[in-house]
């Protein structure tokens, strides 16, 4: 099967390669799935996963990718839930090689069913970006109604997905991120927008919930901004900064079947928009990771036609 793999940490996603590899064996209570469309996280190259197993061994060359949307074609030893010919979507292990590739073994119980009215361009974009935003806002900020919220990079796929949760939950959102993202932000939901580049950040005032995917000097001055008894949620790594009177929390996104059915159910009652830029074959997968200008919305592979 082709297949994306990297070899070399330090060149990201420039040393990304197309190359030929067996197709993998689905193993105990695993599915594998034929894939047909692949997401990548921004970002994801940097961690230390897809270097080495949950041994620390290397295990490259790793393929990267680790969201998907797909047909099941077999199943693994003992496993229940899912059938062949069955459409399924949803976050893989990120210590097992992923989803840039003609199939993936994955456990069944990190996929869910996609509903045959959803694209799987669409399933292949929800579910580390729906996800993270299910998961920062609800398990660990506990976002209630009338609860204020300030979210950085609102137009970027985790942070379009924040905006329109929040905004369905009844949060009054502030969105940041660059100039150009206003009109975005806007449209996803956020009730003021500031560009970091130009605004003043604490002319927000306080707010219950943070949801920081920048970290650095940004989280920083947003912790600041934790009223007494709120949240700061990044997904940028461990947090630098804490609110005085609050908590810091950092977590890394877990696959979760029940949430990847509501994040389905939004998508198709229009709900839930996801945040596509650049849609490219396997093919031509290597330059659509290493745009040459800025690009906007989630890059989705479509592995198949
Ligand atoms: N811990 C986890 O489980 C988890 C899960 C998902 C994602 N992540 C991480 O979270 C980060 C965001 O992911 P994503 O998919 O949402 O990325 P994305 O689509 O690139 O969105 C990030 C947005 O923030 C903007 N931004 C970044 N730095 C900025 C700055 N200094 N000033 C203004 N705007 C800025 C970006 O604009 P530009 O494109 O112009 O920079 C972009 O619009 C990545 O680092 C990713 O690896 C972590």
């Amino acid at each position: 099967m082709k297949a994306i793999v990297v070899t070399d940490q330090a060149a990201g996603t420039a040393g990304m390669a197309l190359v030929e590899r067996d197709v993998p064996e689905p193993a105990g209570n695993d599915v594998l799935v034929e894939v047909h469309a692949s997401g990548f996280t921004p970002g994801e190259l940097t961690w230390p996963s897809n270097w080495t197993d949950r041994l620390g061994r290397d295990r490259t060359p790793s393929v990267p990718g680790h969201e998907l949307a797909g047909v099941v074609s077999a199943l693994g030893y003992g496993t229940r839930g899912l059938s062949v010919g069955q459409r399924v979507f949803g976050l893989t292990d990120w210590t097992r090689d992923g989803t840039l590739a003609e199939y993936t073994a994955v456990e069944a119980r990190n996929l869910a069913p996609l509903p045959g009215d959803v694209d799987f361009t669409v399933g292949a974009s929800l579910p580390i970006s729906g996800l993270t935003a299910w998961q920062g806002l609800f398990d660990h900020g506990r976002l209630q109604a009338g609860q204020s919220l300030l979210v950085h990079g609102a137009a970027g796929g985790v942070g379009s997905m924040v905006t329109q949760l929040a905004r369905e939950a009844g949060a009054y959102i502030v969105g940041t991120g660059r100039a150009a993202d206003r009109e975005a932000a806007l449209d996803y939901g956020a009730h003021e927008f500031v560009d970091l580049d130009a605004d003043t950040l604490e002319a927000v005032g306080h707010v219950d919930l943070v949801f920081d995917v920048i970290g650095g000097d940004v989280q920083k001055r947003s912790a600041a901004l934790v009223r007494a008894g709120g949240t700061l949620v990044t997904i940028a790594g461990p947090p630098e900064a804490r609110p005085a009177d609050g908590v810091a929390i950092d977590f890394v996104v877990e696959s979760d079947r029940a949430q990847l059915g509501e994040i389905a159910r939004r998508v198709r009652d229009g709900r839930l928009r996801t945040n596509i830029g650049t849609v490219a074959t396997l093919d031509d997968a290597v330059a659509a990771f290493n745009p040459t200008e800025r690009a906007t919305g989630k890059t989705i592979i479509r592995v198949r036609p």
